[in-house]
């Protein structure tokens, strides 16, 4: 005889049997992002990377991680990502359909790890027909400038009259010199490129570029640091100091981030591949008050 409260104890614990292992089974991973992702555009497909290491450790392969994208009170889907490259690395793309403030997460093992804001920006059309503009024009002319030029020359060839020799060299003239104002086009689309460049993540702080890093590269599931900011983290607990008020020149911390076990041979702290920009922004972060 089965009563309701029997059922869902026997639920609760074929539960506990299937949930209680995987945490206790060392069920717990840091997600490292290869970079924060910068321009993102919407209708544009945006390549997200990361690494996924068991204990903060072992490069972990064979998963499938979902990385989940929310617009608060909007909308929300989710992605999953694919192993690609070495070995616990991967990658997921993804097309935001509106601009925006996306929050998102990788859930790539047992937790749901939490990743900096992307801002999105709204689609532009602008860029893409800005740059495809000088080349059919000058394929064009020149086309255009050949196919005369031989027209003239077989004229010339024929009928040997000097108004088609001179038509066949100037055809072939300015043929030619329409590649010279194509080296120079590269030139004006860097300059172009350059300026227009959006200063979205060039002009925010170094501690705030240092505050996303220390979400995105997973620094947040070993350390405590109240700095952070308020949304769910889950820290664990595995003996990382509470790096809140921590203090440590900046010499010693580029030392320790670059390689901490260069530092400290048998450190559990793991070398988590930081460029020297990623350093800096990061030192930046923990030293702030
Ligand atoms: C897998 C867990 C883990 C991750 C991820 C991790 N740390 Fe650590 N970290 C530790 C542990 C453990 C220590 C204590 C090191 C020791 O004494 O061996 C430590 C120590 C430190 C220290 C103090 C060094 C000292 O000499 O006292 C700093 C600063 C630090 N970590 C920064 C970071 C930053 C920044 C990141 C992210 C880029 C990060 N950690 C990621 C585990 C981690």
């Amino acid at each position: 005889m089965f009563t309701r409260s029997r059922i869902l104890l026997g639920m609760a614990l074929l539960l506990s049997l299937i949930l209680v292992p995987s945490v206790f089974a060392g069920g717990w991973a840091v997600v490292t992002l290869d970079e924060l992702p910068v321009n993102a555009t919407a209708g544009e497909p945006l390549t997200v990377g990361f690494t996924v290491r068991q204990h903060g450790k072992t490069p972990l392969g064979g998963l499938s991680p979902t990385v989940t994208f929310t617009l608060p009170k909007e909308e929300q889907f989710a992605v999953t990502a694919e192993e690609d490259g070495d070995e616990g690395h991967y990658s997921a793309t993804v097309t935001f359909p509106k601009e925006g403030e996306w929050e998102w997460s990788i859930e790539a093992f047992t937790m749901n790890q939490p990743m900096p804001t992307i801002s999105v920006a709204a689609s532009s059309l602008a860029p893409s027909t800005a740059k495809s503009e000088p080349v059919p024009y000058m394929l064009i002319l020149r086309t255009l400038a050949f196919g005369l030029g031989l027209i003239g020359l077989f004229i010339a060839l024929r009928k040997k009259t000097r108004i088609a020799i001179a038509f066949t060299a100037i055809c072939l003239a300015v043929g030619l010199a329409s590649f010279i104002p194509v080296s120079t086009v590269p030139k004006v689309e860097a300059q172009t490129n350059l300026s227009s460049q959006p200063a979205g993540e060039s002009s925010i702080s170094q501690v705030e570029l240092g505050r996303r890093l220390f979400i995105a590269k997973g620094c947040i599931t070993c350390h405590v640091n109240s700095k952070v900011g308020s949304a769910d983290y889950w820290t664990i607990e595995m003996g990382a100091p509470n790096l809140t008020s921590f203090t440590a020149s900046p010499e010693y911390l580029r030392m320790w981030l670059a390689d901490p076990k260069s530092v400290k041979r048998l450190t559990e702290m793991p070398n988590l591949k930081l460029s020297e920009t990623e350093i800096e922004a990061l030192i930046a972060f923990i030293s702030s008050k």
